[in-house]
């Protein structure tokens, strides 16, 4: 049973990234987001809030005690001294306008209280005790605020500033810059330690495809040099014991020819014997067959000794393979695919195709050779016939080294096959046919 707590995780990891790279950033992100916005409400949420309604009543204050002396002292001579004294002391640049009237304010709409504006009209409120405007839009460096008086209105322009911390500019600027400076030093760094670790897993591919590019350079942190370097181990290792298997089989058949030959010269003087024909005849027929074999394991070693991947059009593979059995007197059907050039050490590949047709040759009298793709990674290579097929249960076995039973055969064939397409990073299968026979499928990555 599921949990609706553990299928919700679920959702959300569909959306988290996939690489290593995305995930290490997101791992260092979101708690930077998380400190540095609570570290944004600490400041601005309860200090910034402080110190602007401070500085609202302070300028709410002063207008408050200009507008109370212009009400007390209405001659002429006292107001101009009061105004005077306001532009020195306060920095308010006031101005009186005798008999006018405020337009109806509409006290209800304040902003919000933690809004500079909010701020501002809320001291006005409590500190003014008069009908007053404030008019923000109008002046970009100063608010201009009118108060209502007995006999006119007064009108003062307060320098924004006397109204702002600017630190609070400042800290966001920290805030931002440096997060921003600490993520771009994180994935410089991320990045590069996440290349190594991607060059050494294409390098390991391309090995497993049987595509020799030589030891990977170790780079990156020390773990990731450490697989590096024992992955280049393993490689060494790996390839020292396919030259040694390859070098081993050649020689044991190299140094069998010698003998075989001594035989063969052997058997044939003894064919002048009276009644000895027909186990020379016998003798020879072995030997020949001894001589194939050998034919086909110097062919094995041979062709897994040097040959190098190489980009390889396909088509003309099987094009060759096909024309070399018509002109053995195969009846073999082939639609050639167009611009299929993959990596393949062609003349591997042509062996084991070849195997499966010579016995499909052998067995069967229609023949066929496809090639189709198989989703996006791999394609497939067919080899129908119409003979007898093999029964599933012996289909493992005659991949066995010798397990022909037929006369003639070596026993080989599909053993070098699968040899060749496994060192391609690929497989073989047999399979019923539809057209009744067996079906070969040689399934290789691209
Ligand atoms: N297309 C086929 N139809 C029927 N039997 C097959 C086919 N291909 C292979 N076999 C069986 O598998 C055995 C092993 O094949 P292989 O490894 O090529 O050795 P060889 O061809 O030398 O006998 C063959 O002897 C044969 O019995
Ligand atoms: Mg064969």
């Amino acid at each position: 049973m599921r949990l609706p707590f553990a299928r919700q995780i679920q959702s959300v990891k569909r959306f988290l990234p996939r690489s290593l790279l995305g995930r290490s950033l997101l791992i260092m992100l979101v708690p930077l987001i998380v400190v540095q916005a609570v570290a944004l409400q600490l400041f601005y949420g309860s200090n910034q809030v402080v110190v602007s309604r401070r500085l609202a009543s302070a300028v709410a204050g002063e207008i408050g005690s200009l507008a109370d002396s212009l009400q007390r002292f209405p001659g002429n001579a006292d107001r101009a001294w009061a105004m005077a004294l306001a532009v020195q002391n306060l920095q308010l640049a006031p101005q009186f306008q005798p008999g006018a009237t405020l337009a109806a304010t509409g006290e209800a709409g304040h902003p919000p209280s933690w809004t500079i504006q909010g701020s501002l009209a809320a001291a006005m409120d409590e500190i003014v005790h008069r009908p007053f405007q404030l008019d923000w839009d109008s002046n970009d460096v100063n608010v201009v605020v009118r108060v209502q008086l007995a006999d006119g209105v007064l009108e003062t322009q307060v320098p924004r500033k006397r109204l702002f911390v600017s630190t609070i500019y400042i800290f966001v600027l920290w805030l931002v810059g440096s997060a921003v400076l600490l993520f771009t030093v994180a994935a410089i760094f991320m990045r590069n330690q996440v290349r190594a670790l991607r060059r050494l897993g294409a390098g390991a591919e391309a090995f497993g495809l049987g595509r020799d590019q030589g030891p990977i350079k170790p780079e990156g942190a020390t773990e990731i040099r450490q697989a590096a370097t024992a992955f280049n181990r393993m490689q060494e290792r790996v390839r020292r014991f396919l030259t040694q298997r390859t070098a081993l089989l050649a020689g044991v058949s190299h140094d069998l020819r010698t003998p075989l030959t001594r035989l063969r010269l052997a058997v044939a003087l003894l064919e002048s014997h009276p009644g000895l024909q027909d186990d020379v005849a016998e003798m020879t027929a072995d030997i020949a067959e001894m001589d194939r074999m050998i034919d086909g394991y110097l062919a094995f070693a041979r062709g897994e000794g040097s040959e190098q991947a190489q980009p390889t059009d396909l088509g003309q593979v099987l094009l060759d393979v096909a024309n070399n059995a018509r002109r053995a007197g195969a009846n073999i059907a082939l639609d050639p695919p167009t611009d299929l050039t993959i990596w393949l050490r062609p003349d591997a590949m042509r062996r084991a195709i070849t195997n499966l047709v010579d016995n499909a040759r052998r067995h069967a009298r229609h023949i066929s050779l496809k090639v189709r793709h198989q989703g996006m990674r791999a394609l497939e290579i067919l080899v129908d016939d119409d003979g007898p097929g093999i029964p599933a249960a012996q289909r493992e076995a005659v991949f066995r080294p010798f397990s022909s039973g037929a006369a003639g055969g070596t026993g080989l064939g599909l053993t070098i096959a699968r040899d060749i397409v496994r060192a391609h990073g690929g497989e073989i299968l047999l399979e019923d046919s539809p057209s009744g026979g067996l079906r070969a499928r040689i399934v290789l990555p691209v």
